[in-house]
């Protein structure tokens, strides 16, 4: 892997023109999904019953790609599926982006999210191969009802342990994802207020989105921002936080006296798509400008008939150039994206 890395012009981050699209946003963050495999089936995401069609490129195509994308100016990798954890090599790839970091000043922001089920063995290797921040998907702090969500048993006492393992190997401050569901957890945003603040997590809860595989949606089964900060403030007053940066979809919360930190991402009743940086990389080489995309650029096809680099650097510009405006969640004539999150990568 290491010939792959040593082909970089250590300046070619500098000299490229940056990604931006035709609303004039700057495409800063990639997602890579690494797997399409998972070991959960949560209730908002995955039926377990779409089976066999599992695509996975080998680890230097991914490193290839982000090597590409990072010439461009991306500076924030984040690393998901499917279970990011289940990909072999997965540890040898953060390793070697993150040497792709050094090489471009320290820039690269390298992040992973993952359901935390495998977190405990593997949280010390991640940080000893270059990882910065993780963050795990975690739907209730009752080991019933988060089963209920995952339909695995043991999981909740397995993802508290990762979590746990995280902080220790020095991967903080760790991220915990809630996507509040009514029926569900929608009662768990007291309970997730007091983990935050006693297991030191920035807990985020986040607006349930027309992504699953079931097709069970509706606007009705959406927990909004609004119920969500009721729900804080009836725990404890809750402080506005400041945004850490322009483009940040989570609007920050303490409390008042400063312990625990709570974000709320609400892409269903204050879409941030306006300043959206973000673009995807499916686990088959596929880019996504757009979640709710109703089709893939097939970056990998175009590298497999032999495309050089530049070759690639058209490509992404092009795709990049399309970038949907928004989304039109909850409007008339709304269409289900053409994939399902597991496929999508968060
Ligand atoms: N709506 C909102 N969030 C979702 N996630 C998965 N599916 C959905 C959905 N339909 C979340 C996961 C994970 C993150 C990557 O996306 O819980 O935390
Ligand atoms: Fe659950 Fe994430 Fe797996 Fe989907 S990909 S089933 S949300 S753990």
């Amino acid at each position: 892997m290491a010939t792959v890395l040593d082909s970089i012009p250590s300046s070619a981050a500098g000299k490229a023109e940056r990604l931006v699209d035709k609303h004039g946003r700057a495409i800063t963050d990639l997602r890579i999904s690494v797997t399409d495999r998972c070991n959960y089936r949560c209730v908002y995401c995955r039926t377990g019953t779409d089976g066999a069609v599992y695509a996975e490129l080998p680890i230097e195509d991914y490193l290839r790609i982000a090597r590409v994308f990072v010439s461009l100016g991306i500076e924030k990798i984040r690393l998901t599926g499917g279970e990011p954890l289940l990909r072999r090599g997965l540890t040898d790839l953060v390793r070697e982006l993150s040497r792709l970091r050094t090489l471009h000043g320290g820039l690269l922001d390298l992040a992973l999210t993952t359901n935390g089920h495998l977190l405990e063995e593997m949280a010390q290797p991640l940080r000893d191969a270059g990882l910065s921040r993780i963050t795990v998907s975690m739907d209730a702090v009752d080991a019933e009802k988060f089963v209920r969500i995952t339909r695995v048993p043991g999981s909740y006492e397995r993802v508290l342990r990762g979590i746990r393992a995280a902080k220790a190997a020095g991967l903080a401050p760790v991220k915990v994802n809630c996507v509040l569901l009514r029926g569900f957890n929608e009662d768990q945003i007291a309970a997730f207020a007091q983990f935050s603040r006693e297991e030191g997590v920035i807990v985020r809860f986040i607006e349930f989105m027309p992504l699953e595989e079931d097709r069970l949606w509706t606007l009705a089964s959406v927990v909004s921002m609004k119920e969500i900060v009721e729900g804080l403030e009836s725990y404890r007053p809750i402080v506005r936080m400041a945004p850490n940066a322009a483009s940040e979809t989570a609007v920050r919360y303490t409390f008042d006296d400063d312990v625990g930190e709570i974000g709320i991402i609400a892409p269903v009743t204050q879409a941030f798509c306006g300043h959206c940086s973000r673009v995807r990389l499916t686990s088959d080489g596929k880019i996504r400008t757009c979640l709710f995309s109703q089709s893939d650029h097939d970056l990998y096809g175009a590298m497999q008939r032999g495309g050089s680099d530049e070759d690639m650097v058209r490509f992404i510009r092009r795709t990049v150039e399309q970038k949907e405006a928004r989304h039109h969640i909850g409007e008339p004539g709304f269409l289900k994206p053409s994939r399902s999150m597991v496929h999508i990568g968060g």
